[in-house]
């Protein structure tokens, strides 16, 4: 079958690329330079379409502002088509992570970050993964719930946000399995507070002779994840108040109050004048830890202990050479504490009783911001640009700008920084620190842009161009003399390019103008998919080979769904080495899909003295039913290939095929590489047919030609299911009806003698009742039976987990009436 473009000519060939930003028709300002500051990283298109620019008299700041950009884009990885983006810790994959290779514990840093992304959807994805997906958010201890409530405070989408309610409040219960009601605080060993080898696992080892403990640590009541729970819990108390579920609201306020007061009660110790762990087991009277820790200043960024008799002996400790004030501070554990060590005592990764680590410093700059701009703590500008700078200067590697996962306090070294694994480590943030303190863009839920910079007394200019915010591109220039900008002299405000501000203060409250809001993730939400993705591994579809691939590369990463141009660390094919003049990289669907265009995320090194280039021509082939194999694009010279960026390449027509074949001929005496392959689609729909080949299957796969399946074109469907099996649809739209009861129907066939039970999960929240469905034996016919799905406003997640004791049935969709 072919289609030609006809109608909406524009919106489909939109469709059928990379994602732009789904406000691309707002304006912003160009008064710096947008190639520049980013000339030395690959994907500049991307950053171009997505940062925003800045303009300050620190260039060691400045540097690492860019460099960070460009490595949060290496670490937004794509799922499946229903699922969109995640964002990942490490790199490369590991063995620990959770679903889609997520691990929940920075997840709050990473939201903080992405949200400054012109492009909503990359952290609306990422945080639906956690309040409706598969991702798991007991894993470590998070603030989730607190950063997508900041989310909206940017982006001004409080309609995404109400509508992920039901997912906080779930996330919420999630830890009742650590709450101590007796003493109103949360429990959990370091080790899963994210932070192994800390001071109470070093006490409790010294006080019962057990070193094992020394790396988990003992349950402990501690600062951090208490106030992750006090933040959580104002947050959804905030999301209900807006959503008008007033009970809802009085409750979480309630809960909030309670933990907070537990706290100051006992986590605060007035002998140290700090927050402070407190060790559960043997240990009735709550005794406190003698010894300051990091964690003990996280609570001011959260709102909590704003107050002189806190923060200001707090915040002290960070300018103290005996507390955690070192060259490439802070330390994570105070430096007078007989358990410091400003080196590691071993090659292990990862001691928290004193190595310099990002998530920390990062935790520790919102504090400092939010003490300064309470009246009480006498934190001044000077103090959070000091750290500011030493975390700038701490994030180099041989004079670049570089992060791994710690770094030695006093010297200039990253204390863990493994190969093909640390590098460009996502666990802190870097540049919602210099938006929102050094900057002063301070994030509202109403339409007031309030401005309040905390920068050095000398500093005579700065600039922030194009930050999103509300649905506005939004420029602030600040020029004490008009002598940088032209602009005149005072700060500067324009929205969407036209001036909106002049005034001669650096601090300002603006009201901003209306805007239309599309935060992406909405009901309406038309952001296309990417269906060559396969977020399962090789072996499962989508299939990836080539005609030839280089022993150290692999064509299923060019689907992975990670996309970065490193040569190491390493994801890609290439046919480096081939004996043949071209190869072809082959990726075969679950079943034929209709598209019109191919995203090659091209690899070439030759600029770093590799061997891999843009390939000199290339061809395209997809099938249809009656012809077999087609040419749906040529392109000899490809002179128009942009090396280590994404091209499209447009067909003139649309296919169904079941495949697609990118044959790449290589230039003289040189190889090809792909670093990611994207078919770009538009979501569906308008049909309500959603595909079990197309889910995330666990324990599962695709089989061909059963009998009578006729819904996919190929025959294709989920075969051989048994107790555990498990098929998770996602990207499951509401088609604007509105939460409640839907009416679905599930296809399958039962090929045994006896029914078998399908488990049906709604959005990851199991406290449905009648939430099993039988499946009757159909001797191996489909046949669908009634659901009825509790659906929420936009983008659910329905997992369909089979009971059975023989491997009969088959899946072959879920249909949403
Ligand atoms: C989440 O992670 C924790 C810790 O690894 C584990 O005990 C729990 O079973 C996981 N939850 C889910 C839903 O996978
Ligand atoms: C020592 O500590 C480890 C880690 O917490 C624990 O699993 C083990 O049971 C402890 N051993 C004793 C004898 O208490
Ligand atoms: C509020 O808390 C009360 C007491 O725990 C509980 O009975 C009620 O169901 C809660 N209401 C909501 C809307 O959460
Ligand atoms: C880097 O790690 C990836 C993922 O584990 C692996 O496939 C690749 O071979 C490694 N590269 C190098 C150069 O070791
Ligand atoms: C501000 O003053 C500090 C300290 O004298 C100096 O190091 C810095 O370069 C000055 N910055 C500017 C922008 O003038
Ligand atoms: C979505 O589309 C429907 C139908 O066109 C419309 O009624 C509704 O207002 C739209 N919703 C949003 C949030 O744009
Ligand atoms: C090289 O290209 C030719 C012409 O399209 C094609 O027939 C052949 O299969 C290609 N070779 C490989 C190894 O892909
Ligand atoms: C490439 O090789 C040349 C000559 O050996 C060397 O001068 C240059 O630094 C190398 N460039 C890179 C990026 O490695
Ligand atoms: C398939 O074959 C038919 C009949 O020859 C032709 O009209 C059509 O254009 C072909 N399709 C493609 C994609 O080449
Ligand atoms: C198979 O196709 C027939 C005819 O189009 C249709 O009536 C039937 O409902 C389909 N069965 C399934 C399971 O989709
Ligand atoms: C719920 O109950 C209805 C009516 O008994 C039944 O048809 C349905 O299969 C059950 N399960 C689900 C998940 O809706």
């Amino acid at each position: 079958m072919i289609l030609f473009f006809c109608l909406l000519y524009a919106a489909v060939a939109l469709a059928q690329q990379p994602p732009t930003p789904t406000d691309d028709t707002v304006l912003g300002t160009d008064f710096l330079d947008h190639d520049s500051p980013i000339s030395s990283y690959f994907g500049k298109e991307f950053l171009k379409q997505n940062i925003p620019y800045i303009d300050i008299p620190d260039a060691n700041i400045e540097e690492v502002y860019y460099y960070r950009w460009s490595t949060l884009v290496d670490h937004l990885r794509y799922t499946t088509a229903g699922s969109g983006y995640i964002l990942t810790e490490f790199i490369q994959p590991v063995g620990y992570a959770e679903e889609y290779n997520t691990i929940d514990a920075a997840a709050g840093h990473q939201i903080d970050e992405a949200r400054w992304l012109r492009s909503g959807f990359y952290a609306g994805d990422y945080i639906q993964i956690y309040t409706r997906g598969p991702g798991n958010t007991t894993q470590y201890t998070n603030w989730i719930t607190d950063a997508a409530y900041r989310r909206a405070h940017v982006n001004g989408d409080v309609e995404f946000l109400t509508s992920q309610l039901d997912g906080f409040v779930r996330m919420w219960d999630e830890w009742d399995f650590v709450f101590d009601s007796d003493v109103g605080l949360y429990y959990y060993t370091p080790v899963y507070d994210a932070q192994e080898y800390s001071l109470p696992g070093y006490v409790e080892a010294a006080e019962t002779s057990n070193s094992s403990v020394q790396l988990p640590g003992p349950n402990t009541y501690r600062p951090s994840h208490n106030a992750y729970m006090v933040a959580n819990a104002r947050a959804v108390a905030e999301t209900a108040k807006i959503a008008g579920h007033n009970t809802l609201a009085a409750n979480f306020t309630l809960l909030a109050d309670t933990v907070e007061t537990a706290m100051y009660e006992h986590l605060w110790s007035a002998d140290q004048n700090f927050f402070v762990d407190v060790i559960r087991p043997g240990n009735p009277n709550l005794a406190q830890l003698q010894g300051r820790e990091e964690v003990g200043l996280f609570p001011f960024r959260f709102g909590i202990g704003l107050e002189e008799e806190y923060c200001a002996p707090s915040s002290q400790e960070l300018f103290n050479p005996d507390g955690f004030y070192t060259e490439y501070g802070p330390t994570t554990l105070e430096v007078r504490s007989q358990y410091y060590d400003a080196i590691k005592p071993s090659s292990y990764c990862c001691y928290w009783n004193g190595q310099s680590w990002p998530f920390s410093t990062a935790h520790v700059l919102k504090s400092l911001a939010a003490m300064h701009r309470s009246d009480s703590c006498s934190v001044v500008a000077e103090q959070y640009y000091q750290y500011l700078s030493i975390y700038a200067t701490t994030q180099h590697k041989d004079g670049k700008p570089y992060v791994a996962e710690s770094h030695y306090p006093d010297l200039d070294s990253w204390s863990a920084d493994s190969f093909n694994h640390s590098e460009h480590y996502d666990h802190s943030t870097n540049n919602d620190d210099v938006i929102t303190g050094l900057l002063g863009l301070v994030p509202r839920l109403d339409g007031i842009l309030q401005i309040s910079p905390i920068i050095p007394s000398n500093w005579t200019y700065f600039a922030l161009e194009n930050a999103p915010y509300h649905g506005h591109l939004l420029t602030i220039l600040y020029d004490l003399d008009g002598t940088r900008y032209g602009e005149g002299s005072g700060l500067h405000v324009f929205v969407n390019g036209q001036r909106i501000h002049t005034g001669p203060d650096l601090q300002a409250e603006v009201q901003l103008p209306e805007s239309n809001i599309e935060g992406g993730n909405g009901i309406n939400d038309t952001v296309p998919v990417n269906i060559a993705a396969n977020v399962l591994g090789s072996g499962a579809y989508p299939l990836a080979d080539a005609t030839f691939t280089f022993t150290l590369d692999d064509p299923y990463k060019s689907i992975d769904g990670y996309l970065f141009y490193y040569s190491e660390p390493d994801n890609r094919w290439t046919n480096y080495g081939s004996p043949n003049a071209n190869d072809t990289l082959k990726i075969t669907f679950p079943r034929p899909r209709t598209f019109s265009s191919v995203t090659l995320g091209i690899y070439s090194d030759v600029a770093r003295n590799g061997t891999v280039d843009c390939p000199q021509a290339i061809e395209i082939y997809g099938s249809d039913q009656t012809n077999g194999s087609v040419l749906l694009a040529k392109l000899d010279p490809f002179d128009t290939c942009m090396p280590n960026e994404l091209n499209t390449i447009f067909f003139d027509q649309t296919v169904e095929s079941s495949f697609i074949a990118v044959n790449m001929y290589n230039k003289a005496d040189l190889f090809v590489g792909v670093c990611e392959l994207q078919v770009w689609v538009p979501p569906d729909r308008t049909t309500g047919v959603y595909y079990a080949v197309d889910a995330v299957l666990t324990s599962a796969e695709v089989v061909f030609s059963p009998t009578e399946a006729n819904a996919t074109a190929n025959g294709a469907v989920v075969g051989y299911l048994e107790d555990g099996n498990s098929v998770l649809f996602s990207g499951i739209y509401d088609h604007g009806k509105g939460t409640g009861p839907r009416e679905a129907l599930l296809s399958y066939a039962n090929s045994g003698d006896s029914a078998a039970v399908a488990e049906i999960v709604v959005n990851s929240s199991p406290g449905v009742a009648n939430n099993t469905v039988s499946l009757p034996p159909t001797g191996g016919s489909f046949t669908t039976v009634p659901l009825q799905l509790d659906l929420l406003p936009g983008s659910n997640f329905v997992n369909v987990m089979v009971q059975s004791g023989y491997d009969a049935v088959d899946l072959e969709f879920l249909h949403v009436i």
